[in-house]
Protein backbone atom coordinates (compact mmCIF):
# COMPACT_ATOMS: atom_id res chain seq x y z
CA UNK A 1 0.00 0.00 0.00
CA UNK A 2 1.28 3.90 -0.76
CA UNK A 3 0.36 5.55 1.39
CA UNK A 4 0.46 9.65 0.10
CA UNK A 5 -0.02 12.88 2.31
CA UNK A 6 -0.94 16.02 0.84
CA UNK A 7 1.49 18.96 1.93
CA UNK A 8 -0.35 21.78 0.78
CA UNK A 9 -0.80 25.24 2.87
CA UNK A 10 -4.36 25.68 1.84
CA UNK A 11 -5.10 21.96 2.34
CA UNK A 12 -3.32 22.74 6.07
CA UNK A 13 -6.13 25.68 6.05
CA UNK A 14 -9.34 24.04 5.12
CA UNK A 15 -8.80 21.04 7.43
CA UNK A 16 -8.20 24.25 10.30
CA UNK A 17 -11.91 24.96 9.86
CA UNK A 18 -13.36 21.77 9.38
CA UNK A 19 -11.81 20.98 12.61
CA UNK A 20 -13.31 24.10 14.50
CA UNK A 21 -16.31 22.55 16.25
CA UNK A 22 -18.26 25.69 15.47
CA UNK A 23 -17.91 25.44 11.52
CA UNK A 24 -21.39 25.42 10.57
CA UNK A 25 -22.77 22.40 8.41
CA UNK A 26 -23.10 24.61 5.05
CA UNK A 27 -19.36 25.42 5.54
CA UNK A 28 -18.19 22.24 6.63
CA UNK A 29 -19.74 21.10 3.40
CA UNK A 30 -18.31 23.32 1.36
CA UNK A 31 -15.22 23.12 2.54
CA UNK A 32 -15.24 19.19 1.97
CA UNK A 33 -15.80 19.99 -1.83
CA UNK A 34 -13.09 22.42 -2.25
CA UNK A 35 -10.79 19.91 -0.42
CA UNK A 36 -11.92 16.76 -2.18
CA UNK A 37 -10.84 18.58 -5.18
CA UNK A 38 -7.38 19.72 -4.14
CA UNK A 39 -7.22 16.03 -2.64
CA UNK A 40 -8.08 14.60 -6.30
CA UNK A 41 -5.47 16.11 -8.31
CA UNK A 42 -3.03 13.83 -6.87
CA UNK A 43 -5.38 10.90 -6.06
CA UNK A 44 -5.69 11.04 -10.02
CA UNK A 45 -2.18 11.54 -11.25
CA UNK A 46 -2.21 7.99 -12.57
CA UNK A 47 -5.20 7.86 -14.26
CA UNK A 48 -4.95 6.00 -17.40
CA UNK A 49 -5.15 7.73 -20.57
CA UNK A 50 -4.96 7.13 -24.42
CA UNK A 51 -3.64 9.27 -26.82
CA UNK A 52 -7.07 11.37 -29.27
CA UNK A 53 -6.94 13.23 -32.25
CA UNK A 54 -7.87 16.92 -31.83
CA UNK A 55 -8.89 19.50 -33.99
CA UNK A 56 -7.67 23.15 -32.80
CA UNK A 57 -8.83 25.95 -35.07
CA UNK A 58 -5.68 25.72 -36.48
CA UNK A 59 -4.25 21.89 -36.92
CA UNK A 60 -5.24 18.34 -36.24
CA UNK A 61 -2.79 17.41 -33.17
CA UNK A 62 -2.66 14.89 -30.63
CA UNK A 63 -4.03 14.89 -27.65
CA UNK A 64 -5.11 12.85 -24.60
CA UNK A 65 -8.68 11.61 -23.11
CA UNK A 66 -9.30 9.47 -20.23
CA UNK A 67 -9.11 5.25 -21.52
CA UNK A 68 -12.05 3.36 -21.22
CA UNK A 69 -13.34 1.40 -19.06
CA UNK A 70 -14.35 4.36 -16.68
CA UNK A 71 -12.88 4.80 -13.78
CA UNK A 72 -15.66 4.17 -10.87
CA UNK A 73 -15.97 6.74 -7.96
CA UNK A 74 -17.19 4.77 -4.96
CA UNK A 75 -18.65 7.16 -1.69
CA UNK A 76 -18.85 5.45 1.08
CA UNK A 77 -21.73 6.56 2.79
CA UNK A 78 -23.16 8.67 4.96
CA UNK A 79 -19.85 10.50 4.91
CA UNK A 80 -18.44 9.79 1.22
CA UNK A 81 -21.32 11.71 -0.02
CA UNK A 82 -19.80 14.84 0.73
CA UNK A 83 -16.88 13.60 -1.29
CA UNK A 84 -18.74 13.13 -4.65
CA UNK A 85 -18.96 16.29 -6.34
CA UNK A 86 -15.57 17.23 -5.97
CA UNK A 87 -14.63 13.85 -7.54
CA UNK A 88 -16.96 13.91 -10.72
CA UNK A 89 -15.88 17.50 -11.48
CA UNK A 90 -12.53 16.25 -12.17
CA UNK A 91 -13.70 13.33 -14.12
CA UNK A 92 -17.05 13.72 -15.45
CA UNK A 93 -16.63 10.10 -17.24
CA UNK A 94 -16.29 8.28 -14.22
CA UNK A 95 -19.23 5.84 -13.33
CA UNK A 96 -20.27 5.67 -9.29
CA UNK A 97 -20.70 2.95 -6.88
CA UNK A 98 -22.42 2.45 -3.67
CA UNK A 99 -21.78 1.29 -0.21
CA UNK A 100 -23.64 2.02 2.80
CA UNK A 101 -21.93 1.47 5.56
CA UNK A 102 -22.56 2.50 9.32
CA UNK A 103 -20.22 1.50 12.55
CA UNK A 104 -21.59 0.70 15.31
CA UNK A 105 -20.08 3.02 17.55
CA UNK A 106 -19.89 0.69 20.91
CA UNK A 107 -18.38 -2.30 19.03
CA UNK A 108 -16.65 -0.58 16.07
CA UNK A 109 -17.74 -3.71 14.25
CA UNK A 110 -19.15 -2.34 10.45
CA UNK A 111 -22.48 -3.10 9.27
CA UNK A 112 -22.45 -2.70 5.47
CA UNK A 113 -26.70 -1.52 4.52
CA UNK A 114 -26.03 -0.38 0.78
CA UNK A 115 -23.56 -2.21 -2.37
CA UNK A 116 -24.46 -1.03 -5.73
CA UNK A 117 -21.10 -1.72 -7.18
CA UNK A 118 -20.96 -3.30 -10.41
CA UNK A 119 -20.45 -7.30 -10.87
CA UNK A 120 -16.98 -6.90 -12.77
CA UNK A 121 -14.42 -4.32 -11.73
CA UNK A 122 -12.12 -6.15 -13.77
CA UNK A 123 -9.72 -3.65 -15.09
CA UNK A 124 -11.40 -0.50 -14.13
CA UNK A 125 -10.01 2.07 -11.68
CA UNK A 126 -11.50 2.46 -7.82
CA UNK A 127 -11.56 5.47 -6.43
CA UNK A 128 -12.80 5.43 -2.84
CA UNK A 129 -14.38 8.07 -1.20
CA UNK A 130 -14.68 8.94 2.63
CA UNK A 131 -13.15 11.45 4.79
CA UNK A 132 -12.35 9.63 7.90
CA UNK A 133 -9.98 6.86 7.84
CA UNK A 134 -10.35 6.47 11.44
CA UNK A 135 -9.79 2.00 12.82
CA UNK A 136 -9.76 1.36 9.14
CA UNK A 137 -12.67 -1.13 9.69
CA UNK A 138 -14.46 0.44 6.79
CA UNK A 139 -12.15 1.00 4.25
CA UNK A 140 -10.86 -2.41 4.53
CA UNK A 141 -14.40 -3.63 3.89
CA UNK A 142 -14.99 -1.52 1.20
CA UNK A 143 -11.82 -2.63 -0.10
CA UNK A 144 -12.34 -6.34 0.21
CA UNK A 145 -15.45 -5.18 -1.82
CA UNK A 146 -13.91 -4.14 -4.92
CA UNK A 147 -11.18 -6.40 -5.26
CA UNK A 148 -13.46 -9.60 -4.92
CA UNK A 149 -15.07 -8.15 -8.01
CA UNK A 150 -11.54 -8.12 -9.65
CA UNK A 151 -10.33 -4.40 -9.00
CA UNK A 152 -6.47 -4.47 -9.20
CA UNK A 153 -5.91 -0.83 -8.97
CA UNK A 154 -7.74 1.03 -6.04
CA UNK A 155 -6.78 4.67 -4.77
CA UNK A 156 -8.95 5.84 -1.20
CA UNK A 157 -9.07 9.48 -0.90
CA UNK A 158 -9.51 10.73 2.62
CA UNK A 159 -9.51 13.82 4.52
CA UNK A 160 -8.08 12.90 8.02
CA UNK A 161 -6.63 9.35 9.09
CA UNK A 162 -5.05 7.91 12.13
CA UNK A 163 -1.95 6.01 12.05
CA UNK A 164 -3.72 2.61 13.50
CA UNK A 165 -6.02 2.65 10.91
CA UNK A 166 -3.25 3.40 8.20
CA UNK A 167 -1.30 0.38 9.71
CA UNK A 168 -4.99 -2.01 9.99
CA UNK A 169 -5.41 -1.38 5.97
CA UNK A 170 -1.56 -1.73 5.18
CA UNK A 171 -1.65 -5.06 7.05
CA UNK A 172 -5.37 -5.80 5.52
CA UNK A 173 -4.10 -5.76 1.94
CA UNK A 174 -0.94 -6.99 2.09
CA UNK A 175 0.49 -7.41 -1.56
CA UNK A 176 -3.05 -8.27 -3.08
CA UNK A 177 -3.08 -5.29 -4.90
CA UNK A 178 -2.19 -2.30 -5.72
CA UNK A 179 -3.57 0.02 -3.08
CA UNK A 180 -2.83 3.68 -2.74
CA UNK A 181 -4.36 6.39 0.05
CA UNK A 182 -4.36 9.77 -0.34
CA UNK A 183 -5.15 11.71 2.91
CA UNK A 184 -5.19 15.39 3.56
CA UNK A 185 -3.48 14.95 7.36
CA UNK A 186 -2.38 11.98 9.28
CA UNK A 187 -4.04 12.72 13.15
CA UNK A 188 -2.28 11.85 16.09
CA UNK A 189 -4.08 8.81 17.84
CA UNK A 190 -7.42 7.33 18.18
CA UNK A 191 -9.31 7.26 21.39
CA UNK A 192 -11.04 5.14 23.53
CA UNK A 193 -14.04 5.38 21.48
CA UNK A 194 -12.11 5.05 18.26
CA UNK A 195 -12.68 8.35 16.99
CA UNK A 196 -9.22 10.39 15.21
CA UNK A 197 -7.67 12.96 18.28
CA UNK A 198 -7.55 15.90 17.55
CA UNK A 199 -9.98 15.14 14.30
CA UNK A 200 -13.03 16.84 13.47
CA UNK A 201 -15.66 14.79 15.40
CA UNK A 202 -18.14 12.58 13.74
CA UNK A 203 -18.13 13.82 9.86
CA UNK A 204 -21.60 12.23 8.75
CA UNK A 205 -22.76 14.37 11.60
CA UNK A 206 -21.29 17.31 10.53
CA UNK A 207 -21.96 17.20 6.92
CA UNK A 208 -25.98 15.96 7.28
CA UNK A 209 -26.66 16.05 10.94
CA UNK A 210 -27.69 13.36 13.74
CA UNK A 211 -29.70 10.55 12.68
CA UNK A 212 -30.20 7.87 14.80
CA UNK A 213 -30.84 4.48 13.03
C1 LIG B 1 -17.54 7.12 9.61
C2 LIG B 1 -16.63 7.54 8.47
C3 LIG B 1 -16.08 6.22 8.01
C4 LIG B 1 -15.97 5.44 9.30
C5 LIG B 1 -14.54 5.46 9.75
O1 LIG B 1 -18.75 6.67 9.12
O2 LIG B 1 -17.29 8.26 7.46
O3 LIG B 1 -16.92 5.54 7.08
O4 LIG B 1 -16.79 6.13 10.26
O5 LIG B 1 -14.36 4.66 10.85
P1 LIG B 1 -13.50 3.33 10.78
O6 LIG B 1 -12.23 3.66 10.07
O7 LIG B 1 -13.26 3.00 12.25
O8 LIG B 1 -14.29 2.27 10.09
P2 LIG B 1 -19.92 6.17 10.08
O9 LIG B 1 -19.83 4.70 10.28
O10 LIG B 1 -19.97 7.00 11.32
O11 LIG B 1 -21.21 6.42 9.20
P3 LIG B 1 -21.79 7.78 8.61
O12 LIG B 1 -20.91 8.18 7.47
O13 LIG B 1 -23.17 7.40 8.18
O14 LIG B 1 -21.81 8.81 9.70
N1 LIG C 1 -15.87 8.47 12.10
C1 LIG C 1 -15.93 9.82 12.17
O1 LIG C 1 -16.81 10.45 11.53
N2 LIG C 1 -15.03 10.45 12.93
C2 LIG C 1 -14.07 9.82 13.61
O2 LIG C 1 -13.24 10.47 14.27
C3 LIG C 1 -14.02 8.42 13.53
C4 LIG C 1 -14.93 7.77 12.75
Amino acid sequence: MELHVADHPLIRHKVTVLRNKDTPSPTFRLLVDELVTLLAYEATREVRVVDCQVETPLIPTVGTKIADPAPIIVPILRAGLGMLDGMQRLIPSAEVGFLGMKRNEETLEIITYANRLPEDLTGRQVFLIDPMLATGGSLIMAIDYVLERGATDVTCVCLLAAPEGIQNVQDAVGDRADVKVVVAQVDEKLNEQGYIVPGLGDAGDRLYGIVDL
